[in-house]
């Protein structure tokens, strides 16, 4: 059974960001509404992840590097899905291949050494890529609906900022500034006195490679410009849903909270709010009731247990104070218990995109007066 809020999400959207602060299961809730998408609708699914666990990367027959599509065999499905891991070098590569005005220029660019330095080492050099293969996979026209996992939190919004910082990069008085001597001379920059000085102190071609590969960006100015545009566009248009995955933890929740404000300031379509990692009902469900009940009992075993329950009921307590705040956001909001046991192949995922429910906890008996002071 899939939950109708959730059913909703994957019918109306072709493009859903996953976003949120570290470790609360952004990767996992991704992958698991992409096989809940490809099982109930017959929508054909991509799933751009960004970090998968070794288990699940596996699993998924996912490789560790390259950008491959990989499809996933969901028996009985009526749609289909596919997934992809997100290599940022490869994806560079790619998209200087595209946008190259030719052969000799994008080989110059691909061997620069700087060039490979900066797409392979740097971490803002991976939004912008993630970005661009959300375009690629949504002009590809093979997709219905792309689910991107995005790196933890503040990264979500500089993945959405990476657009606008690629356009501006370009009108940057730097990038002039580095490249307007020797437009066609690349190399005249490079033999000033200064250039060869210092070539000496950071190793050979080192600056001749700054110049080198500025210049040479600079040939692929209008294209790139003008698809950052376009990303940009995509990011903002109204199929475009983001979902907020949080933990019911205070920290997390924290910069869930200013997640959502800067997507709505940036007037995006939050869709949802996804906590996660919540206390299974069965276990938090009357804890307080039962924890006295032991208290009573004469059993001599019976101590520990009784801790136990209230240990349970007081964290029940404290998450039910969470999910109440994270209620007063005034967005939708979905539920997501933790599971038993690791979540490492397609049946785990199958059975943890079901459990997602958009029913309000009631947190009924998790406490008593006494545990409320
Ligand atoms: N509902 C759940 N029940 C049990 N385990 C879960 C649940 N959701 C996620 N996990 C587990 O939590 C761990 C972290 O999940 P995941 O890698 O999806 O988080 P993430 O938000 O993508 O992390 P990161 O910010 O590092 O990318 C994984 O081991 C995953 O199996
Ligand atoms: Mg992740």
């Amino acid at each position: 059974m899939i939950d109708q809020k959730v059913h909703t999400l994957l019918t109306d959207s072709r493009m859903i960001l996953v976003c949120g602060p570290g470790g609360v299961g952004k990767t996992t809730s991704a992958a698991a509404l992409g096989v809940l998408a490809a099982q109930t609708t017959d929508k054909r699914v991509l799933v751009l992840t960004v970090d998968p666990a070794r288990r699940l990367a596996t699993a998924l027959g996912l490789q560790a590097l390259g950008n491959a599509e990989v499809p996933v065999l969901i028996e009985g499905s009526r749609g289909s899905l596919t997934m992809a891991m997100i290599d940022t070098k490869a994806s560079w590569d790619d998209m200087i291949r595209r946008h190259a005005p030719d052969v000799a220029t994008r080989d110059k660019v691909l061997a620069n050494e700087l060039y490979r330095t900066l797409t392979s080492r740097f971490v803002h050099s991976h939004d912008y890529v993630v970005t661009e293969r959300l375009f690629e996979a949504r002009e590809s026209g093979k997709y219905d609906l792309v689910i991107v996992d995005t790196p933890p939190s503040r990264s979500a919004l500089s993945v959405l900022d990476a657009p606008r910082r690629m356009q501006q990069f370009f009108s940057s008085r730097l990038l002039k500034l580095l490249t307007a001597p020797a437009q066609s001379r690349v190399l005249s920059l490079a033999s000033r006195p200064f250039f060869i000085v210092a070539d000496r102190i950071l190793g050979a071609r080192f600056l001749a490679d700054i110049a080198e590969f500025f210049t040479l960006f600079r040939t692929m100015e209008q294209p790139v410009v003008d698809r950052a545009r376009r990303v940009g566009e995509l990011l903002a248009h109204s199929e475009t849903r983001y979902l907020v995955v949080s933990s019911a933890e205070p920290v997390a929740l924290r910069e869930a909270d200013y997640l959502v404000r800067e997507l709505r300031r940036r007037s995006h379509q939050l869709a949802v709010v996804l906590l996660n990692r919540l206390i299974p009902m069965r276990l938090a469900t009357g804890a307080a009731q039962r924890a006295e009940r032991l208290a009573m009992s004469s059993d001599t075993s019976v101590p520990a247990l009784a801790q136990a329950e209230q240990t349970m009921a007081a964290a029940a307590l404290q998450e039910a104070a969470q999910v109440a705040v994270v209620m007063s956001w005034g967005a939708d909001v979905l539920y997501c218990e933790t599971q038993e046991g690791d979540i490492t192949d397609i049946a785990a995922l199958a059975h943890l995109g079901t459990s997602i429910s958009s029913t309000p906890r009631t947190y009924d008996g998790a406490v008593t007066d006494k545990n409320g002071d």
